[in-house]
């Protein structure tokens, strides 16, 4: 990570991490689907600890589930110091990629094969999360969220921005 990445506290800006943690799942899950896929959402991003200007990131993936035609990628990001030194778990996420077809519609994708307790635990995880995205849908609506941007028709340039 570099200076260009960095933002005014000097440490590395959280979307430069994202977009790590974004391509790191995509080719996981490209892996295991062979074909493209798509993020579709990310369920959980915590910054457990900032990463420096200079440090070295360590990016692993894995599929945690597979659904019909999405799946759960986990993904930790470790910082390390670029002249040695302790390596840090500084970033989690979970994120659901969508498999797509070459007409780009959601294609179906293998089972997983599950066979050490480290993958059945992921994939108990991953199972708690489906389900508690189908909860939330439930009750706040389907995945569009109300629009966040003002109304451009009111003049007001302020809206409500779907908050309450
Ligand atoms: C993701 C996308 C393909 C889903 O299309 P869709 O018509 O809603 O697809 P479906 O309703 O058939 O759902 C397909 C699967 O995706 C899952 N899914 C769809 N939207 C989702 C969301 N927002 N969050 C989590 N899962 C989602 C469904 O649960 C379903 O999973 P399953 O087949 O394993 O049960 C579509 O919304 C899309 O193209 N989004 C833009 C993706 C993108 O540009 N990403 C950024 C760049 S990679």
């Amino acid at each position: 990570m570099t200076q260009l990445d960095a933002n005014v506290l000097g440490n590395v800006h959280g979307g430069e991490i994202m977009r790590e943690v974004d391509t790191a799942a995509g080719t996981a899950a490209a892996r295991h689907a062979g074909r493209v896929c798509v993020t579709a959402s990310i369920d959980e991003l915590s910054f457990l600890e900032p990463v420096h200007v200079g440090d070295l990131l360590i990016v692993q993936a894995a599929v945690n589930d597979v659904g019909r035609t999405s799946l759960e990628v986990g993904v930790k990001v470790e910082a390390e110091r670029w002249d040695g030194g302790n390596r840090r778990h500084t970033t989690t996420a979970y994120l659901v990629m969508v498999c797509l077809d070459e007409h780009g519609r959601p294609a179906p994708v293998r089972p997983l094969e599950v066979t050490t307790e480290q993958q059945r635990r992921r994939q108990q995880g991953a199972r708690i999360r489906r389900q508690m995205r189908k909860e939330r849908i439930e009750r706040l609506g389907s995945y569009q969220p109300e629009p966040g941007t003002p109304d451009p028709g009111d003049g007001s340039g302020t809206g409500s921005a779907g908050v309450e």
